[in-house]
């Protein structure tokens, strides 16, 4: 795909190319994201963030991966500080806010939203969750760190064999991953949820459509001995028509460092895409795992600084600028990735 000016709305856009050009982008980015270098090449240029529904890392990761290019940052978070209250349609939003940034960053409740607000914007705009559909640079952060993970376990994405647990249904970033996946070849993917929260057909079609061997089950245990990645998700409670509804499988798919070292093979790596519910009635994934070295939830976030980076510079067409418009930092710097 041609990368400049375009709307980066759904995985259904990507050839397996384009992942792997923004897999190369991003690898470029790490010395920026490692704060040894510090680059100005979109000094000048302003982003539009705006967040419509909560959100903490991805906001702030679009917000910082574009100040880690030399950017600026307008914010704008929550329906009832904007004009949406006032019954603004999005595509007016969308011609006004497109006036005043050089790319958009959108996160609504409703799912198709962003594609409409896209339509209508006269910047570019990134897709940062809409709704239960899709969270497409989730699930290139998510597929980044897969293929780093296995590479220090000389494998490559080909072959991957991955749990997704929890709630399939409402869960965007599992709907984009497994778009994701059914770009790669021998994927074996295991959908570990209740019937009632499982993965939507389309996706299940997708996969096998496209090759992937797809197991379903209500069942944790028996399903992540054989597996390379377990990725477990949240019960996405503010989908459910009620909260009491969402409590009913709130904690039932929970992992802990006991439960791994009994049913994972050695190595297995732990994914979330975050936040994961730490109250004791959820407790998806156990803070027992934190010494765990293959729990790769912060090596996650900390990936998606380098693809959001990546993005932003293939969308305003400055990958070939990054470097001649950098120099070393100044201060100490800490930061590892
Ligand atoms: C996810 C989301 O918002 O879809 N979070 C994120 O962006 N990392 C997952 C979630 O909220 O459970």
């Amino acid at each position: 795909m041609n990368f400049t000016g375009a709307h980066i709305l759904s995985i259904e856009q990507f050839q397996r190319e384009d992942v792997e050009r923004i897999f190369a982008v991003a690898d470029r980015m790490a010395p920026y994201g490692r704060r040894q270098r510090v680059t100005r090449v979109l000094e000048g240029a302003i982003l539009g963030n705006m967040f419509f529904e909560a959100s903490t890392r991805t906001r702030v990761s679009f917000g910082s991966a574009f100040n880690l290019l030399g950017g600026e940052v307008r914010e704008t978070a929550g329906f009832e500080s904007s004009a949406l209250v006032k019954g603004e349609s999005l595509r007016d939003t969308a011609r006004v806010l497109s006036g005043f940034s050089d790319v958009i960053c959108m996160r609504h409740p409703q799912a198709g939203s962003v594609a409409e607000f896209a339509s209508a914007s006269r910047v570019p705009v990134l897709n940062g969750g809409d709704g239960s559909n899709e969270h497409p640079t989730q699930a290139l952060l998510d597929l980044y760190t897969i293929a780093k993970e296995l590479a220090q376990r000389q494998r490559s994405i080909d072959g991957l064999r991955i749990a997704m647990i929890g709630d399939l249904r409402y869960g965007r970033t599992v709907h984009s991953l497994s778009r994701l996946l059914s770009l790669y070849k021998n994927i074996h993917v295991l959908l570990i949820s209740p019937p009632e929260l499982a993965m939507p057909e389309q996706y299940v079609e997708q996969l096998r459509s496209t090759g992937a061997q797809v197991t379903i089950s209500d069942q944790l245990l028996a399903n992540i001995n054989h597996v390379d990645i377990v990725y477990s998700t949240r019960i996405q409670e503010e989908r459910f028509p009620s909260r009491e509804e969402a409590d009913l499988y709130r904690g039932k798919f929970r992992l802990n460092q006991a439960i791994y070292t009994q049913h994972c093979e050695p190595n297995t790596v732990i994914m979330h895409p975050l936040p994961r519910d730490s109250r004791s009635a959820a407790n998806e994934l156990d803070i027992d795992l934190d010494d765990n070295p293959n729990l790769a939830i912060f090596r996650q976030t900390d990936n998606g600084l380098l693809v959001r980076m990546a993005l932003f510079a293939l969308v305003l067409d400055v990958v070939d600028q990054v470097d001649s418009c950098a120099q070393a930092v100044r201060w100490h710097s800490a930061r590892q990735l």
